[in-house]
């Protein structure tokens, strides 16, 4: 009796101390039991998922408890809602698995930190794999632990049915991109006359426009790979995580999993399914598609997953990709950052697949056969260098073979998004596609605080947006497709004026030369639209005539280091800031006539990071009603699924897409 009062005081200390701040044990876990998938976890009907229970132990620090010795004689109950409650083994007939132990550290605030001084938990836990439920409704699991402390996960599998209303979904991401970054983009690329645009986006004219939270489980900012996940399997994860919930154990590929969209696809229709990105293929937007991880950065396991599926622990099986283009040459050619040193052109040419390495090679694929294209070594060369400086291309090592030489040869994401389409659509067939496509760089440009890099990219996915609709017409397939444009987080980018470049340069010191941004009626017209005497781009409408005009826009982001500011365009990949003694310092090379503006981030970082806002959602095609209003980004995957047929059999009541109703917290500890 003394041990249960005491747990109950010393956890509720916790929890008002440190928890779900800086720092947190395991982040969808404040108390000593944790469930996973946590309370609040939403279900597609028949997708497969693990579910892991652990009992902690905390050794040292402010939560201490039972000298460290974790309960291992826990229960495990799940029970529909009105039924009884049975234990996990037989409500979903399974095996009882065996129990695990391992402990962990870490840091409980940024004083431990500053004194190295970790708090270690020792861990009891069990893992129940590829366990489904099929039922729509509302579920209770109960751990018991501790001899009467109890963790309740409230669970909802959705009414989500398998009635197929699109043959296709094509689902574009703008990493990173915001509704600031759309103005400012049609700002650049489009003409107005008196205040009113004489052309618009290709985004501008979707029919339906919603509205997505991008927060992570267990932190209000995300990054690319949680919010990704979130987009593709309908369950928030943690910062760095795919297809997983984070668990506190060390091996980053055990962690109980969740079907995404192209595993359920694959395995309910043998659907097609591809991904694009000007990323690496490793990154986080298009591994997400197939990952199973706690850990983002493991580049070369990764492509292994995405071709082979998830090797050593239960899971489904599933086709590799139909499609696959982008970046990421070193994960490819045998060498240290290709998993287990093989050479993964001959894999996917062993799987089946014609590999091409160069636009040229690209447009000539057989669109009858799967195909991996793999053009660059790292990140894709953005559109300005491909376009505007292409001299800068010849100072790239990036070429696909080895890396050594430039990649002249580049198709963008056009170019990758339209060749795509062909080869879906002809190895779908009846079947349909899924496609993924990626405008990575407008994220990664973003971080850079290159702006112009960053919205030339997105003037690129707009105009490939508009491409692909071209294609899908001509395939005949335009009205049986679900076209949905997205992003999977922002930036805090904005454009508050102009600058008259000429004068800023040729002020002396830093405070006049901020006289030279010109603000509400100063800010007059873009003069981006206008031709420069004696430059022609030959980039087609929609794009910039002018990307060096002497007023350009005054533009920032919220979050950034010590940087230096004349917004011009850099003629060359900006480079905001350098690591110097004690941390990052304004670039001294960049922006030579600029003015400095001190940095808002710990000086640890070199550039600016993803901020809280709301993104974005487009949708035209079969189901676009669905997408209108404001949801969490999970539910972009449900309204897929409901739209893509990925449900259990019978009548839906037609609820299953919209948002959850907001739900009074539900206590956790009921003693
Ligand atoms: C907990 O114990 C470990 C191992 O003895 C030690 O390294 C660590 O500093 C201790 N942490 C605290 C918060 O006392
Ligand atoms: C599981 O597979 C991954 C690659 O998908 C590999 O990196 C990892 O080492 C494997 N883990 C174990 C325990 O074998
Ligand atoms: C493009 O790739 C093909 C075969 O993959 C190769 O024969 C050709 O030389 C390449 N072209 C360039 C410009 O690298
Ligand atoms: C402002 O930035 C400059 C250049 O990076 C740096 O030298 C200076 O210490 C910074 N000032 C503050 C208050 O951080
Ligand atoms: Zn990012």
């Amino acid at each position: 009796m003394v041990a249960k009062i005491s747990t109950a005081a010393l956890l509720a200390g916790a929890i008002t101390a440190v928890s779900a701040q800086t720092y947190q044990r395991l982040g969808t876990c404040p108390t000593l039991g944790c469930v996973l998938p946590p309370d609040q976890s939403d279900f597609l009907p028949g997708q497969f998922f693990d579910l892991r229970v652990e009992v902690h132990a905390p050794v040292n620090g402010s939560e201490a408890f039972n000298n460290g010795v974790p309960d291992e004689k826990f229960t495990v109950t799940i029970g529909k809602t009105g039924e009884e409650p049975k234990p996990i083994t037989e409500f979903f007939e399974v095996d009882e698995p065996e129990l695990e132990k391992w402990d962990f550290g870490w840091y409980e605030d940024l004083y431990a930190e500053d004194a190295k001084q970790k708090s270690v938990v020792n861990v009891a836990s069990k893992i129940y794999r590829r366990i489904v439920l099929k039922e729509p409704g509302d579920y209770q699991v109960t751990l018991k632990y501790y001899d009467g402390e109890t963790t309740v996960a409230n669970w909802v599998v959705r009414d989500v049915r398998n009635k197929k209303k699109a043959k296709n979904i094509v689902f574009f991401i703008g990493d990173g991109m915001t509704t600031n970054m759309i103005t400012a983009a049609r700002l650049l690329g489009h003409e107005s006359i008196n205040g009113k645009f004489q052309s618009l986006l290709q985004l501008d004219q979707f029919p339906v426009l919603g509205h997505q939270m991008t927060h992570s489980i267990d932190s209000f900012i995300t990054d690319s790979a949680n919010s990704a996940a979130a987009l593709y399997s309908g369950h928030k994860g943690t910062v760095n995580a795919m297809g997983v919930y984070v668990d506190s154990s060390k091996d980053a590929f055990d962690d109980p999993k969740v079907e995404t969209i192209i595993e359920l696809i694959s395995r309910i229709w043998g659907s097609a399914w591809g991904a694009v990105t000007t990323a690496t293929l490793a990154d986080a937007t298009p591994t997400a598609l197939t990952a199973h991880t706690r850990s983002r950065g493991l580049y070369g396991p990764l492509i292994d997953q995405a071709l082979n599926g998830m090797t050593n622990y239960t899971w489904t099986e599933r086709e590799g990709p139909d499609v696959y283009f982008g970046g990421g040459a070193e994960q490819f050619y045998a060498g240290s950052a290709s998993y287990q040193g093989k050479d993964y052109y001959e894999e996917f040419a062993k799987a089946g697949y014609s590999v091409s390495l160069n636009k040229t090679s690209l447009e000539s694929l057989d669109v009858n056969k799967k195909a991996l294209g793999v053009f660059c070594k790292g990140t894709m060369p953005v559109w300005i260098d491909r376009n505007i400086y292409p001299e800068n291309l010849k100072t790239f090592k990036n070429d696909p073979v080895a890396g050594k030489e430039p990649a002249l040869d580049l198709p963008g994401l056009k170019e990758m998004t339209v060749k795509a389409v062909e080869i879906l659509h002809n190895r779908g067939g009846d079947k349909g596609f899924f496609l993924m496509s990626e405008a990575a760089s407008i994220d990664k440009q973003m971080h850079a605080m290159d702006y112009d890099r960053a919205l030339g990219d997105l003037l690129e996915l707009d105009d490939t947006v508009a491409a692909t609709i071209d294609k899908l017409e001509e395939l005949g397939v335009l009205d049986e497709t679900l076209i949905v444009v997205s992003a999977d987080h922002g930036h805090g980018f904005d454009v508050y004026g102009n600058a008259d470049t000429k004068y800023l340069a040729d002020q002396k010191d830093d405070r006049s030369k901020r006289g030279a941004i010109g603000t509400y009626a100063k800010s007059g017209l873009s003069q981006y639209t206008s031709p420069a005497p004696g430059i022609s781009y030959n980039t087609g409408a929609n794009f910039p005539l002018n990307w060096t005009p002497r007023f350009t826009i005054a533009a920032g982001v919220v979050a950034h280091p010590d940087v230096r500011e004349d917004y011009v365009i850099s003629p060359t990949p900006r480079t905001p800031a350098v690591d110097g003694d004690g941390g990052n310092y304004a670039n001294p090379k960049d922006s030579p006539n600029g003015f400095l503006v001190n940095g808002t981030l710990p000086v640890d970082e070199a550039q600016g990071v993803h901020s809280l806002t709301d993104v974005p959602v487009f949708a035209m095609g079969p189901c676009q009603n669905l997408f209108g209003g404001v949801y969490n980004n999970v539910d972009i995957f449900y309204k897929f699924a409901q739209c893509f047929g990925l449900g259990v059999p019978g009548e839906g009541n037609g609820d299953e897409c919209k948002a959850k109703k907001p739900k009074r917290r539900s206590l956790r500890h009921h003693n």
